[in-house]
Order: structure tokens, then sequence, then C-alpha cells
């Protein structure tokens, strides 16, 4: 099929990519000029695992190019992809300017029956307007679809060839462009589930808020078992093994980040109040959040008393590993608040560093090339990403080159032998902090 994806950001450039690779010719389209000649000369503009090379592939056999001129591409499209930004307004709602543009454009595209499939996330009811302001510009025949996308940062190709499912929202039973989908996806051989499209708008942002809503259940148990001396890792696992429960999204740490969840929880309860309905509990998730991210910070004050003069090594930047994506990491917060509290950082990521440098622009930040050049003379360490760098460093020789052997440990990535066998204060989440003087149940003091 002809494919044209409008938007080559994280979604549009891996669906892109990927639906070249099942065969199809696909245009990404892109206003941003220099996002397009980059793309063009084989430089992908985000990191992802795997990503480049089916991207040369695929540009190589012609099935994929790049352009900024949506009007040649949509002409011939038979499925045209909106996957544009909706990044939240100061009100936590969504931004919908750049969809609606995308629509207008696409309307002034069209000259036969067209699919026009909606990936980005946007409120309960936005592909009504975005069927409207085609309409009043295209009157021949198309059909506007929610198409919700559900790939992970990091894993994103592997998530477009292996979803659990595809959520397809359509109105008035179009048997036509059902079947035209049903084609299109049948090689993935995976559950599609045919909705409305408001239900379907709603699945991707119940998702979303669902998962977020595990992590910080979770991180709310693991408060608990920091104070009780229980272990949040072996709650975890025992909850998980209930089916109704599962595994996945029970791992306590210092809180999502990332594009999606802060920003989906804000506008769900945006969502929920323009329609009078206060969504207490999502609030009340997205606080808890904002509250894990800080108890790294009361960990180091009750660890080292003042801050003030004193070097933290931070180890990791971006909001998860395998991504260089920065993008409302817990990093951000943490480091303003150590700075502010008059200490001195030395940051290292393997991956994310030029990314933070230009949005942190502060003094006293050390940016360093290596894990253990970030903990030298260091105070305490405190791990913000999972990095498997990070875990597979020789404890002994970090011990011996720090000034005090402190881990603040944001993502549980040591087990309790080999931190006892090297020797440091640890500091995990939902575990029993554990000082070479003997481990002690939980820290005392108030937050920072
Ligand atoms: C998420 C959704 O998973 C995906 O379906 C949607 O399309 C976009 O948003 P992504 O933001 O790439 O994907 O990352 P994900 O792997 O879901 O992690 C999100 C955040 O939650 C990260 O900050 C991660 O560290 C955190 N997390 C995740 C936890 O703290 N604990 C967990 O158990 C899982």
């Amino acid at each position: 099929m002809n494919i044209v994806i409008i938007g080559t950001g994280y979604v549009g450039l891996v669906s892109g990519v990927c639906y070249a690779e099942m065969g199809h010719n696909v245009v990404c389209v892109d206003h941003d000029a220099n996002k397009i000649d980059s793309l063009n000369l084989g430089e992908s503009t985000i990191f992802e695992p795997g990503l480049n090379e089916m991207m040369s592939r695929n540009v190589r056999s012609g099935r994929l190019s790049f352009s900024t001129k949506t009007i040649e591409s949509v002409r011939n499209a038979e499925i045209v992809f909106i996957a544009v930004g909706t990044p939240p307004l100061p009100s936590g709602q969504a931004n919908l300017n750049y969809v609606f543009k995308a629509a207008e454009n696409i309307g002034e595209s069209l000259s036969k029956y067209t699919i026009v499939a909606v990936k980005s996330t946007v409120p309960v009811g936005s592909n009504d307007v975005v069927e409207q302001i085609i309409s009043s510009k295209f009157s021949g025949d198309f059909c506007v679809v929610s198409l919700p996308e559900f790939l992970r940062e990091g894993s994103a190709i592997e998530d477009t060839f292996h979803p659990d499912r595809i959520i397809i929202g359509i109105d008035n039973n179009d048997e036509r462009t059902k079947e035209q989908l049903k084609n299109f996806y049948a090689p993935l051989n995976v559950p599609m589930v045919f909705t409305d499209r408001k239900s379907s708008e709603m699945i991707k942002y119940a998702s979303n808020a669902f998962l977020a809503t595990k992590i910080s259940f979770i991180n709310e148990i693991a408060n608990i078992c920091e104070k009780l001396g229980a272990n949040v890792e072996e709650v975890a696992y025992g909850m998980g093994l209930d089916n109704r429960i599962g595994m996945s999204f029970l791992k306590a740490g210092i809180g999502y980040g990332g594009s999606c969840f802060p920003k989906d929880t804000e506008a769900l309860i945006q969502i929920a109040g323009n329609v009078e309905h206060e969504f207490k509990l999502l609030r009340s998730v997205v606080e808890v959040n904002q509250y894990q991210r800080m108890k790294i910070l009361t960990k180091l004050k009750n660890s080292l008393g003042s801050l003030e003069g004193k070097e933290i090594g931070i180890w990791g930047l971006s909001f998860k590993p395998g991504t260089d994506d920065i993008r409302e990491t817990p990093a951000i917060e943490i480091i303003d608040r150590i700075l502010d509290h008059g200490g001195l950082v030395k940051v290292y990521d393997p991956i994310a560093m030029d990314n933070f440098k230009k949005v942190m622009d502060r003094p006293n930040i050390k940016w360093c090339s290596s894990s253990l050049r970030a903990s030298e003379n260091c105070d305490a360490l405190c791990v913000i990403t999972e990095w498997p760098e990070f875990k597979y460093i020789d404890l002994m020789k970090l011990k011996s080159i720090m000034r005090r052997p402190i881990i603040i440990d944001g993502r549980n990535i040591y087990s309790d032998h080999e931190i006892k066998e090297a020797g440091f204060d640890y500091f995990p989440v939902g575990k029993k902090a554990s000082r070479t003087s003997g481990d002690i149940f939980h820290i005392q003091g108030g937050e920072i």
C-alpha cells in the first residue's frame, strides 16, 4: 500500500520505518526541514535500538522516503497516519494544534477515498473534530480512524511488530475501512479490536493511566515496606504471580517519567474535569509520583546531613534505560534540588548527556565521561536510571574512589549480598537500608 505518516517523532518515525519493512511504500512527512534533511542523509533523529539499520535498508530499497511536502505525498496515499505531538499545555490539557493543522493539510490534499488514521494521543472526541476539519476542505469519501499507539521507547521496533493488540476505533461501521486495515495489519498476526472512535481514544488514556497507577501503587507499598523492614521486590513477586495482577509494572523506583505517562495522566484528569468528574484516584497517582522523586533527596540529606559543598555522583539522566529521551525525567528535578541545597553534582549517562545539557544549564555540574569519573571523590552516589553498565560495575573499585561509600539507589540495581561484601552504606527503594555498621530499618527525618 502507499502510506503517508505525518510527524517524524518517536511514533511516526518508528511506524514509518516498520511499515516500509513490512513491504509498503512509505513517505514520512514533517514540517521541520532540518529533520527531513537528516533523515534523508540516513541519520535517525531519535535513538532507538535497530532503527538506523532498518531505516537505511528501506531507504536504499526505495520503499521509504522523507519529505516536507504534505500535499504531494498525501495525494497517492491509501492510508495517512497522523503521528504528531500533543504536548501538554500549562493547564495539563493536550495541545491539539499540530493534529488539527495536519488534518487541515490532509483535507487540502485528498483527491480520492483515503483512510486517515490518528495515532497521536488525543482527548476523547477529538477525532470528530479531525473529521470535521477534513470534510470542510474535501467533499469526497474518506474515513477517520482512531488507532492509538502503545509502543515503548527502547523497544519500539519489537513493540510495533509484536504488539499485544491493535485498537481500531471506527464510527458508522465502515466495512471498507475495516477490511483495508485488517489486511494492512494481518501480517502481524495479533488480536485486532474494532470499537467506536471515542472508546478507542479512551483506551489509550485509560491504559497509560492504569500503568501509571500500578507504578505509584507499588511505590507507595515500597515506602511502607521501607518503614516496616519488608522487601518490596518480594512483595511485588508474590503479588504478580496472581494472574489477575501480573508481574509487569510493579517495579518500585523513583517514579515514572517520559513523554507519555506524565502527560497522559494530567490530560485524563483534565478530560474527566471537563465533564465534571473529579478523577481523585489519578490525582493521587500523580501526587505520589512527584513525591517519589523527592525521596532520593530525603535519603541523601539523612545520610549526609547538609548538602552544602558535598559532591554527589548522578548515574543516569534519561527517564529509563535504552533511550536518550530526557522528557520528564526525574533527574532534572533531583539535580535541581541538590544544587539548590548547595551540593555539587557529577553526572554521567551513556547516551543522554547531550540532550540533558540542553535543558540543564547551571553551574556546579561536572559532566563526566564515565560512571567511575562521576563517582570520584563523591560523598554519595545516586542511581537514577538502571543502565546495565551501572549494575555490572566493579563495586570494590567504586568504593576505593569515592570519598564516602554511600549509594542511594533509586532503581534497586544491586543485591544486598554484593553491597554488603563491598561495604557500602546502601539506601534502596522499598527494602531495608544497610550500613556498614549494621542494618537499619528506615531513615528518620523530614523531607527537604
Ligand atoms: C509508555 C507506555 O508503556 C507505552 O505503551 C506508551 O505508548 C508510551 O508510554 P514509555 O514511556 O516508552 O512507554 O516507557 P515505559 O517502559 O512504559 O516506562 C515509563 C516509565 O515508568 C519509566 O520512567 C519507567 O522507569 C517507569 N516504570 C516502568 C517504573 O518505574 N516501574 C515499572 O515497573 C515500569
